[in-house]
């Protein structure tokens, strides 16, 4: 018997506001066909003055909560991964803690830009697989608008808000193919490729946000190359064939990157979890929002294996195998 953690509420809230293409394009450069066309974005939503990421994540772990049919009484742990904190310190993770009323357990961010999500989770299992903890919320949340230069017709139109919540428990398992829950975690990065992804500025250097610098060319050509060796590894690992695999939920980057990789591995586009067109690139959000919109609609069936796949600034890119 040995222990696993399996995912037992998703929760995820988007902010009111929604400015599409066509929005952007009265202010910058650019059209709705050329965002479609090279993106499959068609919308994004944003934050309004004053909400910050906390507000937005707070929103999706109560949703969390409600759905996992839990109190915050029953959470030991908080880990937000984020790259757009309310403030440099102290960790948003804390101020949802706050928030949900919670003092007790612990609480930390996590920033691996938009793999932050993977990240978190893969901390988030080995605090429970190691017994040190027995239920935690793991949540990516981002108000990306708040970095972007809107005049940067290159990076504007790609990102968005938004937040997504699991709540994560222990469970007991086998240590088989066949337990249910987090039955895998990989996690890469190469700090050489920072130069392609970053912003210019940070409280450490600058002391102040900085502006983002995206070679979206290099960007794009990594992202399939890395997401796809993580799919390729994982499958390895457990000797699966892409068959074996029920729902793919990757990084909602861009679309032609997503469908790269769907034609690659030959997913089914119906087990291909897509959330770009409706939400953009919402960094660490990405994933627990898109895992979120097939939850809800009833889509994950007990039993099934899902891959979670992403990159992200760093780079850091990892995925995660989970059976439903
Ligand atoms: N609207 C209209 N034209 C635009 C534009 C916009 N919003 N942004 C760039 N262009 C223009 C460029 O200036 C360029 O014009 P030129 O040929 O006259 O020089 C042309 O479109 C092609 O630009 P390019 O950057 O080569 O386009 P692309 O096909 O690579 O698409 C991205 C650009 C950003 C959509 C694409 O590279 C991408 O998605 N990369 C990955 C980014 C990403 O995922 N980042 C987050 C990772 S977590």
């Amino acid at each position: 018997m040995i222990k696993r953690s399996r995912i037992v509420g998703c929760g995820s809230y988007l902010p009111e506001k929604v400015v599409t293409n066509d929005d952007l394009a009265r202010t910058i450069d650019t059209t709705h066909e050329w965002i479609v066309t090279r993106t499959g974005i068609h919308q994004r939503h944003v934050a309004a003055e004053g909400e910050k990421t906390s507000d937005l994540a707070i929103n999706a772990c109560r949703r969390a909560l409600a759905h996992a049919e839990k109190k915050i009484e029953d959470i030991d742990f908080i880990i937000c991964a984020t790259t757009t904190p309310d403030q440099t310190f102290p960790a948003t993770a804390t101020t949802i803690q706050a928030a949900l009323g919670m003092s007790h357990g612990f609480a930390f961010d996590i920033q691996a830009v938009c793999s932050g999500f993977v990240y978190a989770l893969t901390v988030a299992n080995n605090f429970i697989t190691t017994g040190q903890a027995r239920r935690g919320l793991v949540i990516g949340a981002e108000t990306m608008s708040r970095l972007l230069d809107w005049e940067d017709r290159s990076t504007a139109i790609l990102f968005g808000d938004g937040a997504g919540a699991v709540v994560l428990e222990a469970i007991d398992g086998n240590g088989t193919l066949e337990d249910q829950g987090i039955l895998h975690t990989l996690l890469h990065s190469d700090g050489q490729l920072n130069e392609i992804l970053h912003m210019t500025g940070g409280p450490g250097s600058t002391k102040c946000v900085g502006s983002m610098v995206m070679n979206g060319r290099e960007v794009f050509r990594h992202a399939i190359e890395k997401l796809g060796g993580a799919i390729e590894e994982m499958l390895t690992h457990f000797n699966l064939t892409e068959d074996n695999i029920d729902w793919f939920i990757p990084h909602q980057a861009n679309e032609r990157i997503i469908d790269a990789l769907a034609k690659r591995f030959t997913f089914a586009p119906e087990k291909v979890v897509k959330t770009i067109s409706q939400h953009a690139n919402t960094s660490a959000a990405s994933i627990p929002l898109a895992l979120d919109a097939v939850v809800q609609k009833g889509c994950l069936k007990k039993g099934e294996l899902v891959l979670l796949d992403a990159l992200g600034g760093g780079l850091t890119w990892g995925s995660a195998l989970i059976r439903w």
